[in-house]
């Protein structure tokens, strides 16, 4: 693909500076772009929990600099015994959030690299955060570059949530696909489903994508299947926050059925994600524990009650869409077609 066909996304959504996390707080946006500071371990696992930093890859970068300042806390107090002192951090940042496995995959990568280290831990560790911060970029611009071949000049696509820039260390995931697709002529229109109840698609696809003039259209998350069959919806294209061992895949809550719809309307699926984001120890998507947040989220918005007093919200926030329905995988190590088993733990073997 030539040069021109790189795309390439401003938004920085974490970054480390002065000894301390710094994350774009993404509750706010679009309406406003103000940083939240992290000083503390403590501070990034509220983060994650409250949703200031969110998408898997991002909340386990996010993760793995909490570890940084969780080992400097405790060889602050106890110097070397700072490994029995840091195990309470470590279970609070690994539990912070507990669908997407990037999480839980950048704290274990950080616990095993602590088992070597002789002496004050910060700086190694912070080395190995930045590490797999720089990775994740990378790994999303391979990925853009591989998806974007997938798709027909001319296409018409739909993508749920946000796995854009913003849920990761830049560029995206389905996002970074999008990007680079539409600069290489192949993308005429992108629809975004708004993605009730935080409105990942309205506030942040949208807002990612109009600002570098990505021609974005937003539609309630109901419509869906309608626009699939009126519009010719080519793709969907989805992030994900944990793929299992059999290729069944947890991502944003209205996946599935966005999954079933483009099935029925002859959409192909496309599934983008980082290695990062697959477990082996998942066998398969009945296993993922699908986190479920307060009632509140959907009885209100914007802190006002509109549902009627004493009704009970459910609210699961992740959905396991099967492999059957998924057309293709792309990861930085290669594009998996029909996802199965086998197939992607032939390419896991083969890195
Ligand atoms: O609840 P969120 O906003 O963290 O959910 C995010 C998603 O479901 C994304 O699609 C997923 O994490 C992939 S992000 C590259």
């Amino acid at each position: 693909m030539s040069p021109s066909a790189h795309a390439s996304s401003t938004v920085n959504p974490i970054q480390w500076r002065d000894d301390r996390l710094v994350l774009l707080d993404q509750r706010l946006l679009p309406g406003a772009e103000i940083h939240v500071d992290c000083a503390t371990s403590a501070a990034v696992v509220t983060a994650i929990r409250d949703m200031v930093v969110r998408g898997a890859p991002a909340i386990g970068i996010a993760g793995a600099y909490g570890m940084v300042l969780a080992a400097r806390e405790a060889w602050q107090r106890v110097g070397p015994a700072w490994r029995s002192d840091w195990q309470d951090a470590v279970t609070a940042l690994r539990e912070a959030r507990p669908t997407a496995i990037n999480l839980a995959w950048a704290v274990d990568r950080l616990v095993l690299a602590a088992q070597t280290l002789d002496g004050d831990p910060g700086l190694p560790l912070l080395v190995l955060a930045q590490q797999l911060h720089a990775e994740d970029l990378a790994a999303n611009h391979r990925m853009g570059q591989l998806g974007a071949a997938l798709i027909a000049p001319g296409s018409t696509v739909m993508t749920h949530c946000n796995a854009g820039a913003l849920a990761t260390a830049g560029h995206g995931t389905a996002l970074g696909v999008i990007r680079d697709a539409h600069a290489a002529g192949r993308i005429e229109r992108v629809f975004a489903t708004e993605t009730r109840p935080w409105l990942q698609g309205a506030r942040l696809t949208s807002w990612e994508l109009s600002r570098e003039g990505i021609p974005v259209t937003l539609i309630t998350d109901g419509s869906a299947a309608h626009v699939m069959r009126a519009e010719a919806v080519a793709w969907l294209i989805v992030g994900a926050d944990r793929v299992a061992a059999n290729g069944d895949v947890a991502n944003k809550i209205g996946t599935y059925g966005l999954a079933i719809a483009a099935r029925a309307h002859g959409a192909r699926v496309m599934v983008v994600a980082p290695l990062s984001t697959f477990d082996p120890a998942t066998p398969d998507g009945s296993a993922i524990h699908i986190e479920e947040r307060a009632g509140e989220e959907i009885t209100t918005i914007g802190g006002q009650r509109y549902a009627p007093a004493g009704v009970t919200a459910y609210n699961p926030v992740f959905d396991v869409t099967p492999a059957a329905l998924i057309d293709v995988l792309v990861t930085e190590a290669g594009v998996i077609e029909r996802p199965d088993r086998a197939r992607i733990a032939a390419l896991q073997a083969a890195r």
